[in-house]
């Protein structure tokens, strides 16, 4: 046993103590601190605030907004709309009577500056959210010293140390790996290079036929890119309804864009400007090389948890990389709750922004409400593709018996109107009540439209309920109506 004289001693606990002073004095503590400031953290943060309690959101990227604005929905919706917007001057106006004398041409630096604007406009209005909710701001990466103080590397000055009661992780998600392949964000990239190219690729290959792969090759199909999807499974869509997926297949292969499915990259090199792709068919192993200017991969995101030392409190991880997390969102530490991509469930900032607000109202009044049943999914491509509740296959799967009702927009007096009719409403409701079990929709403005559908869900509507609601005319609505109308009568304008 070490023997140390009683002078040492008196030295060593009053140096002890005066450390813990000089500890105590740069703390800074609050009732809760939030570390992420995306969807799911910042929306927490607020939350808690104005629940009353003291909060603090830590956030390393130096702006608010997370994946969701920086690089994510904002930036590929600013350049999906004004794609869009290009497309149909250059090929949809004559039919409608426009002249367009001249050429209709892209500048892609100021189509990039226009998304930079929307993004900057939206990550500084938080920071404006955040001093009105009297929600503190610290810059910098945070990480884990125990189960209540967090060490902050700053951005800018000094670091330093955050005490909270309650700790929320909003990490998110970062781009999965593709093994193999590297990407330098320049001739092959991820969602985010793809997101700010310099110029227009020629010929554009995408890895992955799931949201962030469909969405992207829809700005460079419209553009002028060839772009040629390739994907593992035999459908695209990841989790759409598999007639769902069929069809905007067919309809995105009329917009240009070539699809290998069944089919599995073997390789995908960088040599100078040109990018070599190796590809093999699932099924009968024929290989192919294929050429690109770019190569988007886009095989999913997986959870973020770098640089939290999360192993300091001894927090959980499944075979996923997700944080686990019980009803509440709590881990194995009680104080310490996970919202967003960073744990179960879709990848989704609605969901991330829901779980924020449930977490921060369970630690103030110890309840907090998310249905996971209902969580709407929208792709923005054109037309746009929007599901919430269940898809037939999920059905089947339950063994639970249903009805399905169609209503086609070329059949819409409105969708006729605006010369746009590519898409239906598709609704699935219980073989018995008519429950609304799952609403899916192809169609111009269906991510708008589908809100109608999580309403339904929501309050447990029957499609008798819909279909006895009247809808305004002429609207695509009304052929959401008729698709509820559809599952236990006759439609009337098809
Ligand atoms: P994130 O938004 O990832 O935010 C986490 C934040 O935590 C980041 O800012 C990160 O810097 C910060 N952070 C991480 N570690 C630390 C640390 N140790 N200390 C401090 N800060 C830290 N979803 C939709 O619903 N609609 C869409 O249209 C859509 N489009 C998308 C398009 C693309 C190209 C991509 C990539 C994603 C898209 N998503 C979309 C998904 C959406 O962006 C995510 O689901 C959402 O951002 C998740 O929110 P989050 O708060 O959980 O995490
Ligand atoms: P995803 O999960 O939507 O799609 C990935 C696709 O890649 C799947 O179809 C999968 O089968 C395929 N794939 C996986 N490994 C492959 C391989 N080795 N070879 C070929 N194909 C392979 O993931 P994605 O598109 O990367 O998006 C990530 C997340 O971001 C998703 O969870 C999505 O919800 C979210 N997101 C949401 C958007 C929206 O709501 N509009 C837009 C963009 C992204």
């Amino acid at each position: 046993m070490l023997r140390t004289s009683s002078a040492f001693r008196g030295i060593s606990n009053r140096s002890v103590r005066i450390a813990q002073f000089v500890r105590n004095a740069s703390t800074k503590e609050h009732d809760v601190v939030v570390i992420g400031g995306g969807p799911g953290g910042y929306v927490a943060a607020i939350k808690a605030a104005q629940l009353g309690l003291d909060t603090a959101c830590i956030e390393k990227r130096g702006k608010l907004g997370g994946t969701c604005l920086n690089v994510g929905c904002i930036p590929s919706k600013a350049l999906l709309n004004n794609t869009h917007l290009y497309h149909q001057i250059k090929h949809d106006s004559a039919h409608r009577g426009i002249e367009i004398s001249g050429d209709v041409t892209v500048d892609v630096a100021k189509l990039q500056a226009a998304k930079d604007k929307a993004v900057d406009g939206l990550t500084s209005g938080i920071e404006m959210l955040f001093k009105k909710n009297k929600v503190t701001y610290y810059k910098g990466e945070g990480s884990f010293i125990d189960e209540h103080n967090l060490k902050v590397k700053a951005l800018e000055g000094e670091d330093f140390e955050v005490k909270a009661k309650d700790i929320i992780i909003a990490t998110g998600s970062e781009v999965t790996p593709f093994p193999g392949i590297e990407i330098d964000e320049e001739r092959i990239v991820s969602s985010t290079g793809a997101l700010s190219l310099k110029e227009v690729p020629k010929r554009l290959a995408i890895i992955g036929g799931g949201i962030i792969g469909l969405e992207m090759a829809s700005v460079y199909a419209r553009l002028g890119s060839e772009v040629t999807i390739i994907e593992f499974q035999k459908a695209i869509g990841a989790s759409m309804d598999g007639e769902v997926a069929k069809n905007i297949q067919k309809i995105l292969g009329k917009q240009g864009l070539k699809f290998k499915l069944g089919t599995k990259v073997t390789k995908g090199v960088r040599e100078g400007d040109v990018v070599k792709i190796g590809v093999e068919d699932v099924k009968s192993g024929k290989t192919e090389d294929l050429e690109a200017d770019v190569l988007l991969v886009a095989i999913g995101r997986r959870p973020h948890t770098d640089g939290l030392n999360f192993e300091a409190v001894g927090l959980e991880k499944d075979n996923k990389g997700r944080l686990v997390i019980d009803s509440e969102y709590r881990t194995n530490k009680q104080n310490i709750r996970v919202i967003g991509d960073v744990t179960f469930g879709a990848m989704l900032a609605h969901k991330a922004e829901e779980e924020g607000i449930a977490a921060a109202e369970y630690i103030k009044k110890g309840h907090g409400h998310v249905n996971y049943g209902n969580i709407p999914s929208v792709m923005y491509t054109h037309p746009e593709v929007a599901w919430v509740g269940a898809n037939e296959e999920e059905l089947k799967a339950a063994g639970i018996k249903y009805k399905v009702g169609k209503f086609p927009f070329i059949a819409n007096s409105r969708a006729k109107t605006n010369l746009d009719t590519d898409g239906f409403v598709k609704f699935l409701a219980d073989a018995e009540t008519q429950r609304v079990l799952g609403v899916h929709i192809i169609g111009a403005n269906a991510g708008e439209m589908i809100a109608e559908g999580g309403l339904a869900l929501e309050y447990g509507a029957s499609t008798e309920d819909i279909a006895r609601t009247c809808h305004a005319h002429p609207t695509l609505s009304e052929a959401f109506k008729e698709a509820a109308l559809g599952t236990f009568d006759k439609t009337i304008n098809f």
